[in-house]
């Protein structure tokens, strides 16, 4: 029988340069897209898709993250006593919500470094990896859409989309084969190749890496063996390329609308669409858009 995806790794170290100066001294995940810090995003898709086990890479000034997930005593017993219970509710879920474990990077070199400092925690079984930069609204959560694929084809996977080409200089991008599979609306693939971050000239199509993956532990050997690639870097992309030489990974061209809440103008499309969704906003946010002259 097939391993089950027990495991969710969230590498959350980096820098988030390209937000500051909000990211100065608060870490990106933590920058609320209406009113959930956007690492709760990627945490409510892992539980929804069946993991439950969360692993934290963490960094440097990066403690609130770990006091999000935590229990806040003080914030619980004052919104008790005023009888604040939908607020403690909210409060007490978060809290309850996982199982989650923290390992540190101390250095920032790049994505595969920080999926290797979880191996120990990951141990030997298959896990998956959410880039909590990489906010998806879907029917069938992103990581759920992975899974079924993986435990289809007991390999690892990783979730594509097409970017056009001015942007494919951004992403890992794949060299793949369409595969047909029951029911997949020509949404799978093979991955022949892969390479992080190509010039719009080399790079091998239109498909994209998205930030979900459902790995396999060789995935840290391969890591082990790569050199430092795009940015002086060790790279997810380079360790997966390396892998392939081994074993079959599949590409997922998964269904729904990705956000690039690590980018300032993917991050306020996200707000207003996340805003508009709303039960308790969306109508009166809808309102106030329309009386702007745009
Ligand atoms: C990372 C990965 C890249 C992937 C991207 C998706 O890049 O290295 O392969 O396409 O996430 O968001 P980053 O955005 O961290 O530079």
């Amino acid at each position: 029988m097939i391993a089950k995806v027990r495991k969710a790794v969230f590498p959350a170290a980096g820098l988030g340069t390209r937000f500051l100066p909000a990211t100065k001294a608060q870490p990106k995940e933590m920058l609320p897209l209406v009113d959930k810090p956007l690492i709760q995003y990627g945490v409510e898709e892992a539980m929804q898709s069946g993991v439950q086990n969360i692993i934290i890479v963490t960094g440097r000034g990066k403690t609130a993250i770990e006091d999000h997930f935590d229990v806040s005593f003080e914030l619980e017993h004052l919104l008790e006593t005023r009888c604040k219970k939908d607020l403690l509710a909210t409060v007490r879920a978060v809290s309850d919500m996982i199982d989650v474990s923290y390992v540190r990077q101390k250095e920032a070199l790049g994505l595969g470094h920080a999926v290797l400092r979880a191996r120990e925690l990951v141990a030997d079984e298959p896990f998956s990896v959410i880039l909590s930069d990489d906010v998806i609204d879907s029917e069938v959560p992103c990581l759920r859409q992975l899974l079924d694929v993986y435990e289809f084809y007991s390999a690892p996977v990783v979730a594509l989309m097409e970017v056009p080409p001015d942007a494919i200089s951004a992403y890992g991008v794949v060299d793949a084969e369409p595969v047909a599979h029951p029911g997949g609306q020509n949404r799978l693939y093979r991955i022949r190749n892969m390479v992080e971050k190509p010039k719009p000239a080399d790079a091998p199509s239109n498909l994209a890496i998205i930030g979900r993956y459902v790995l396999t532990p060789e995935v840290f050997r391969s890591l082990d063996s790569v050199e430092p690639g795009s940015g002086g870097e060790i790279q997810l992309t380079d360790g997966l390329k390396h892998l392939l030489r081994s074993r079959p990974i599949y590409g997922y061209r998964f269904e729904g609308t990705r956000y690039d809440a690590g980018d300032k103008l993917g991050f306020l499309k996200a707000t207003v669409e996340f805003a508009l969704k709303r039960y308790d906003l969306g109508e009166a946010f809808r309102s106030y858009l329309k009386t702007l002259k745009l």
